[in-house]
């Protein structure tokens, strides 16, 4: 098993290329099964969740072709319904062959993805929505089986507890867009992964009105056609390079990420003292002199503080003098990393859905264990603001999410290596 060998960094300093967007690349990824012709994606990262996706589309029936790195062509003619246990139970995005499978074939059986360390993963708001679109949605021995026979646009209100729900609204609207009539969508999900998701179907030749807003509205279509499309930026992978030079008080130039996919993100950090420069589609991070000001940040369906980069906040924070609060609003108990920060010297109490953060804390590596993707990234934020080295194992949680992520931070001069358990001191080799 690889593990990260990760020494105290810094200043980073250099330029770094953002990467396409995993969670965009997924939907649409989904969405070429809405056409028998061919579509073309361009810029889609090499992650193992997007060859695990293409893994699924080729399982129900897709011709895939990589003809070069980030470009995959597929070509959906002859289509099963049905997305196995064995397949989905690996990737919760793979629930979204929902949609896609229930336009095309007007049915779908897709097993029901299961929880994740960062909680249970529910996706009623998914069968609510088809259920409006008058589908008949059952759920039998752990999979989700749809009868769309009788699909018809109609209205539907996709808000939760937690706000809306990204995959949710990326279902729906790709059942609605061949479904007869007009599908109104309130309270649809605004993530910029949405957006490019309905950029694509549009191309494809659906109609869909509204699109970044909570209203949607889809005129349904008998056939869509293939395309070309390039998927967008990663705002997450983008805002993790830019805790990654702050907390190195680097100077590095995070490139080709349009700063208004970041907004709550970049307000914060300039209120936190942060100095950035925008420089068109590129951000730049600059070195600073003393503390941080510590802040106070609530994570919110976009536009608001994407609880994705929540974690490598509070990485942040744990060198600030001060206390900062940082509320978890989408997932309560999205704090994996804060046990492990902790073992790392790190001064955080967790009161309900908040972290107390307790700068600034002079950290020291230590053996850790990655988790939730992005309090993986977190832990190796905080290893290069720590004395000593940090060995993190289970790393196939970052491969899932972050392309060639050590060698992109080393070109930026972190100290940090991809190497074997076997390298790792016996006595820090998990039990
Ligand atoms: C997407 O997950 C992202 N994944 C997540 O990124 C991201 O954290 C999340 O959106 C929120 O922004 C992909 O796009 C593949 P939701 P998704 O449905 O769609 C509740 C990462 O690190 N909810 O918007 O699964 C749910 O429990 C991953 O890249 C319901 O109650 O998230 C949560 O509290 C992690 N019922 C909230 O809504 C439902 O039917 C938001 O969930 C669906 C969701």
């Amino acid at each position: 098993m690889d593990v990260f060998k990760v020494s105290r960094s810094g200043p980073l300093k250099g330029e770094i290329e953002v990467g396409g967007a995993k969670n965009a690349a997924l939907p649409l990824l989904a969405a070429t099964l809405l056409t028998d012709e061919a579509v073309t994606l361009r810029n889609v990262p090499d992650l193992s969740d997007i060859r695990f996706m293409v893994e699924i589309l080729s399982h129900v029936g897709s011709e895939v072709e990589n003809p070069e790195p980030g470009v995959w062509k597929l070509k959906a003619a002859e289509l099963t319904h049905i997305a196995p246990y064995e397949l989905v139970r690996k990737m919760r995005a793979s629930v979204c062959l929902l949609g896609p499978l229930t336009a095309r074939l007007r049915k779908a059986e897709v097993s029901i993805p299961g929880g994740c360390v960062i909680g249970p993963r529910p996706i009623d708001l998914h069968l609510k929505g088809l259920a409006k679109l008058n589908c008949e949605v059952e759920i039998t021995n752990g999979y989700v089986h749809v009868d769309a026979s009788k699909i018809q646009g109609g209205p539907v209100f996709l808000g939760g507890r937690s706000g809306s729900t990204v995959t949710g609204t990326a279902n729906i609207v790709m059942a609605a867009v061949l479904a007869p009539g007009t599908t109104r969508i309130e309270c649809a999900a605004c993530e910029p992964e949405v957006v490019d998701l309905c950029n694509l179907l549009v191309k494809m030749g659906a109609k869909i009105e509204g699109i970044g807003s909570p209203e949607l509205t889809i005129e349904g279509v008998e056939k869509l056609h293939g395309c070309e499309h390039s998927v967008i930026a990663d705002r997450i992978e983008a805002g993790t390079f830019i805790v990654a030079a702050a907390i190195t008080r680097g100077d590095v130039t995070v490139k080709g990420i349009p700063p208004n996919l970041l907004g709550a993100f970049l307000d914060k950090l300039e209120e936190s003292g942060v100095p950035l420069k925008i420089e068109g589609d590129n951000i730049r991070v600059l070195p600073y002199e003393g503390s941080l000001k510590p802040v106070d940040c609530i994570t919110l369906p976009y536009p608001g503080f994407p609880t994705d980069l929540q974690a490598q906040l509070c990485a942040l924070m744990t060198q600030v003098e001060g206390i900062s609060i940082i509320t978890e609003r989408i997932y309560p108990n999205r704090f994996m990393h804060v046990p492990e920060l902790q073992r790392m010297g790190a001064d955080i109490a967790i009161e309900g859905p908040s972290a107390i953060v307790k700068g600034a804390s002079k950290l020291s590596g230590a053996p850790v264990m990655a988790s939730d993707l992005r309090a993986s990234a977190a832990l190796i934020l905080a290893a290069f603001a720590a004395t000593g080295e940090t060995w993190i194992q289970r790393i196939y949680h970052l491969d899932r999410g972050y392309e060639r992520f050590e060698q992109k931070l080393a070109g930026l001069g972190a100290k940090i290596e991809r190497l074997s358990d076997k390298d790792m001191p016996k006595e820090l080799l998990e039990a």
